[in-house]
């Protein structure tokens, strides 16, 4: 019901849905006197977005067709002219994001990689999202999720144990040659129990992991751990991670190092049927906002080091940051993996915009 503002590098846009129930993206910045649109309202009698400044208003094209304080022929040259339009970008809603191409144009990508779909594949149609801005940018956030060496630390008593703590068995699967991203295999312990599986930097939005636990002696074996994380650059010093809550699998990790038994018998097969109904059944009891809490408290964990990490890298200006980090061990492979990839195929041309408001 009403204009949300949304940010990209450091641009402001606004974020509307017309009439017809399609979305609507375009720069938040009204041709006339540069007010932003998002403080605006929706007219859903002539379907436009209204600024509130003036009262000038734009259709879902972004074609000005109103302008409140002029008439006759001036306002119909006025209306004509490109100068009272708004871009409408292209906008694609995939798993219930809106993707907009904001470099102006049709988008360039084919069917492949870098597509919402291609980064979003394997993520249920009815998986439930948690959406959070963080105070570090967009690289500190990738190379916080793709790292579990982390999370026994940091995440103490949330996601794992100190003492989980263990020599990584990490394997890159592919190099930063690739400008599709790159993945891994990795083998560590969290809460106790060994844990083995894939992890994959689909560029240039998503982390995505799906691995499986050990079944311990007279334990019931663990649901699969799947996560997805959408990554947004949103500006200097800022990201927004959109985490997929529960998704479904369409795909497998293709080879691990150690590969678990599979189940032994039917019995196992059922009781594990029976377990998984049973956290779905669970999880469908708690409150969204419960499990908001949950999650904020596991992004809150580490959000310390990574706003104070970034800051001190700044301070340094490393020429690469590889030269101001010591990554020996096999588990910070994917760190160095995503400098070396953020080097070869993110090359900043200029510096980037300026911050334009804490929001
Ligand atoms: S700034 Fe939008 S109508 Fe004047
Ligand atoms: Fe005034």
């Amino acid at each position: 019901e009403r204009p949300t503002p949304a940010l990209f590098l450091g641009r402001n846009y606004v974020v509307w849905q017309d009439n017809d129930g399609e979305w609507r993206v375009m720069p938040d910045a009204c041709p006339h006197r540069l007010a932003p649109l998002s403080e605006g309202r929706i007219d859903r009698t002539a379907n436009r977005i209204e600024c509130a400044y003036h009262g000038w208003a734009f259709d879902a094209q972004g074609k000005c067709k109103m302008i409140p304080q002029m008439e006759g022929t001036s306002l119909r040259n006025a209306l004509a002219s490109p100068r009272s339009c708004i871009d409408s970008l292209p906008v694609a809603v995939h798993k219930s994001i809106i993707f907009a191409w904001p470099w102006g144009g049709v988008p360039t990508l084919g069917t492949g990689e870098g597509t919402p779909e291609a980064m979003l594949a394997g993520v249920a149609d009815s998986a439930s999202t948690y959406t959070r801005d963080l105070p570090y940018g967009w690289d500190s956030l990738v190379e916080n999720i793709i790292d579990p060496g982390h999370v026994p630390w940091a995440h103490h008593g949330l996601q794992g144990k100190r003492e989980d703590a263990l020599p990584i068995n990490m394997t890159m699967l592919s190099g930063a040659d690739d400008q599709s991203g790159f993945s891994f295999e990795f083998q560590d312990r969290t809460m106790g129990k060994r844990r083995s599986g894939m992890g994959q930097f689909r560029a240039p939005y998503v982390v995505s992991y799906d691995a499986e636990f050990e079944t311990l002696p007279g334990k019931p074996p663990s649901r699969p751990f799947k996560l997805t994380v959408v990554c947004i650059p949103t500006q200097p010093g800022w990201s927004r991670a959109i985490i997929f809550g529960f998704t479904g699998g369409d795909k497998k990790p293709k080879r691990r190092v150690a590969p678990l038994p599979p189940p032994a018998t039917a019995k196992v097969e059922a009781e594990q049927q029976k377990r998984k109904t049973l956290i779905s059944r669970v999880f469908g009891l708690f409150p969204v906002w419960f499990i908001h809490t949950l999650s904020s408290r596991f992004l809150d964990s580490d959000l310390a080091f990574l706003h104070y990490q970034e800051k001190e890298l700044g301070r340094r200006q490393p020429k690469a940051v590889a030269q101001a980090y010591f990554m020996p061990a096999a588990a910070d492979q994917p760190i160095d993996t995503l400098r070396q990839w953020l080097s070869k195929h993110a090359p900043v041309l200029g510096p980037l915009p300026s911050r334009i408001r804490d929001r």
